[in-house]
């Protein structure tokens, strides 16, 4: 059953067909779900929305098809968000797709309390799944919009893996992205940062005095989103992992301009 499903792969074009059939054999009871799975998968679908999971800084996330695959590089704004996130904090994730980083921030922040926000209604259906049972709530709408307005001035940790394709290179992205993923989780507008700038245009009126805002970015966007940070009043730290080839930005509220 193995050779046959790595053979069928790799004639697809896939190249990780070994690791892949391993885990679609895994995954299927039966010969004939193997069957539809491996007809998905050599059909374009990205692996992990036909296995129905991906894994996030070591949490498995579920991922339905049309909703953005978490990457492994997010898992650097993971690792930062959490370093200056305290036990008890309260927490707004922007742009959550599957809900994959509040997930791992979850299981790393004793007592989070969870706020997670999304335009795309099959997101939120998905994010909804993968965090109840924890201490939080998933909101459809245009980035702040949903929120109650008691969280102003009192989120300790606002997070978001917005968009942040320039849209001039949509058409440069893998195949499984391009046909599988929503336009809107991907394109950052002109140069990519369209959200983020409006997320940093609110960001300090949500923000606790002393607050971080922890987004990531393409490398070569991140002269200019320090900038757009540092106009809206936040100072920036800017975190690099060349193994995860991430950047992220940990912006701060100084206690004065967070209001
Ligand atoms: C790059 S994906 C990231 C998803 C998730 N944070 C992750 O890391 O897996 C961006 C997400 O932003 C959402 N999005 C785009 N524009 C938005 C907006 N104005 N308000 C809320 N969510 C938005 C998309 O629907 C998509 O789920």
């Amino acid at each position: 059953m193995r050779a046959r499903t790595v053979r069928r792969l790799t004639e697809a074009g896939c190249i990780f067909a070994e690791e892949e059939a391993r885990l679609l054999v895994a995954a299927a009871h039966d010969e004939r779900i193997l069957e539809e799975m491996v007809g998905r998968r050599t059909s374009g679908l990205p692996l992990e929305q036909v296995l129905g999971w991906a894994e996030l800084a070591g949490i498995r996330v579920g991922v339905r098809p049309g909703v953005f695959v978490p990457r492994h590089r997010t898992a650097l704004l993971v690792r930062e968000a959490t370093a200056v996130c305290p036990p008890g904090a309260l927490a707004v994730d922007l742009c959550c797709g599957s809900g994959a980083i509040g997930m791992a921030l979850a299981a790393r922040v004793r007592r989070l309390r969870l706020h997670a926000v999304d335009i795309d209604p099959a997101a939120v259906a998905c994010a909804a799944r993968n965090l109840s049972g924890l201490d939080a709530h998933v909101y459809e709408g245009d980035l702040f919009g949903p929120l109650p307005a008691a969280l102003r001035g009192h989120v300790d940790l606002l997070t978001a893996n917005a968009p942040y394709v320039p849209t001039s290179e949509i058409d440069l992205l893998p195949r499984e992205a391009r046909l599988h993923e929503p336009r809107r989780a991907l394109d950052g507008g002109e140069d990519g940062l369209d959200v983020h700038r409006r997320i940093a245009a609110e960001a300090p009126a949500w923000l606790a005095a002393g607050g971080h805002l922890v987004v990531e970015v393409a490398e070569h966007q991140v002269p200019d989103l320090v900038g757009i940070l540092g106009r809206a009043g936040l100072s920036a730290r800017v975190v690099r992992d060349a193994k995860l080839e991430a950047s992220v930005i940990v912006a701060t509220a100084t206690p004065l301009l967070a209001r």
